[in-house]
C-alpha cells in the first residue's frame, strides 16, 4: 500500500528570483516516470521538505496544462523555506502531494474572472490564470488587480505584463507605498475596483493575499454585486500532515488541507471562529 508520508526527490531545474526574499523554483522529479505521470489541479498544494529540516506547505504555481515539471514559489520566512532559499540549481528537495482541493473549473467556465491578489498571494492564482489562458476560449473577459507593499515586493513583473498584452484581459497593479520609478496606482487593492469597472453579474472573483487584504477585499466585493457563492478564496492554516489526518488546519469543522485551501466566501463566512481566521 502507498505510504502517503513518504516523500519523492525533486531536482531544482530552474530558480528566478521575483524579489529580495521571494524566488521561483522549477522542479522535475528525480524519478522519470513520477517526473511524466504526475498531475495536479491549480489550486491544489504541496507538502515540500528538505532533509533533517521539516517541511511546509506551498501551493503549486504553475499551470497543469504545462506538462513535466511544477513551479513553486516562495518567501523565505523560516527554517524550510530559507533552507531552499539558499540552495542551487541541481539540489534536491523533497515532494509529496498534490493535496487539497482546487479551483472550480466547471463553475468558472464561460463566466468573466476577477482575480484579487496581494503580495505572494498571486502564486496559487497564478496556476488558474495560466491554465486559463492556456483555454482562453472557455473563459470571459478576464481581470487581474493585484497589490504589494511596494514596487520592489511585485512578484512575476515580466508575465503580469505579458497577461497585459492578452486578448480580453485587463491588468491593474498598485502598490502600498511608491517609490520614484513608480507611475500606478498607489493605494491598497481594493483602490483599483472602481478602475476596473468591475461588476458581479456573469462574474466570479478569485482571491488570494494576506487574511487581512482577503477579509476587506471579499466584503468590498459584496457591494459591486458580487455574491457570496461567486467569490472564491484560498485560505492558509498551519498544517502538519496535509491529508486530514492530524487536526491541525481544523477550522469550522473542515480541515483546510482536505477541504480546503479553496472555499466559497460563503463557506468562511459560516466557520463560527472566523474572527480567528482574519
Ligand atoms: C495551503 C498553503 C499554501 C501555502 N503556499 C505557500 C506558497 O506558495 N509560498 C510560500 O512562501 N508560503 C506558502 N505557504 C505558507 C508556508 O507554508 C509557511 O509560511 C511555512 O510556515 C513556511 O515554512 P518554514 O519552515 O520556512 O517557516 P517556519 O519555520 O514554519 O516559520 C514561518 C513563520 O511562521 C511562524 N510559525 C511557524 N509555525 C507556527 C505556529 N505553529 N504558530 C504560530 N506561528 C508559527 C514562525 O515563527 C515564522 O514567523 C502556504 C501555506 C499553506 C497552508
Ligand atoms: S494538516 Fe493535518 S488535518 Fe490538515
Amino acid at each position: 500500500m502507498k505510504n502517503e508520508y513518504i516523500p519523492y526527490p525533486a531536482e531544482i531545474v530552474s530558480i528566478r528570483k521575483e524579489t529580495y526574499d521571494v524566488k521561483t523554483y522549477k522542479l522535475r522529479f528525480s524519478d522519470p516516470k513520477l517526473a511524466e505521470s504526475f498531475s495536479y489541479k491549480q489550486g491544489q498544494f504541496v507538502q515540500v521538505s528538505v532533509l533533517g529540516t521539516g517541511e511546509a506547505p506551498i501551493s503549486i504555481t504553475s499551470s497543469p496544462t504545462r506538462k513535466g515539471f511544477l513551479e513553486l514559489t516562495m518567501r523565505a520566512t523560516g527554517r524550510i523555506t530559507n533552507a531552499i532559499y539558499g540552495m542551487h540549481t541541481g539540489d534536491t528537495v523533497f515532494i509529496r502531494g498534490p493535496y487539497g482541493n482546487s479551483f472550480p473549473f466547471k463553475e468558472l467556465k464561460g463566466r468573466d474572472i476577477a482575480f484579487v491578489a496581494g503580495g505572494i498571494g498571486l502564486a496559487p492564482v497564478r496556476s488558474l490564470i495560466n491554465f486559463i489562458f492556456d483555454n482562453r476560449h472557455l473563459f470571459g473577459h478576464i481581470t487581474i488587480l493585484y497589490g504589494a507593499k511596494t514596487p520592489k515586493d511585485i512578484c512575476f513583473k515580466d508575465e503580469i505584463k505579458q497577461w497585459a498584452g492578452i486578448r480580453d484581459t485587463s491588468v491593474y497593479v498598485t502598490v502600498d507605498r511608491a517609490d520614484e520609478t513608480w507611475r500606478e496606482n498607489i493605494g491598497v487593492v481594493t483602490s483599483l475596483y472602481p478602475k476596473a469597472g468591475l461588476k458581479g453579474d456573469n462574474s466570479t472573483a478569485v482571491l488570494c493575499g494576506p487574511p487581512v487584504m482577503i477579509k476587506f477585499a471579499a466584503r468590498e466585493l459584496l457591494n459591486y454585486g458580487f455574491v457570496s457563492d461567486n467569490i472564491i478564496v484560498t485560505l492558509e492554516r498551519y498544517m502538519k500532515c496535509g491529508i486530514g489526518k492530524c487536526g491541525h488546519c481544523n477550522i469550522g469543522g473542515l480541515y483546510v488541507c482536505t477541504d480546503g485551501p479553496v472555499f466559497t466566501w460563503k463557506q468562511v463566512g459560516e466557520f463560527p471562529e472566523i474572527e480567528n481566521v482574519f
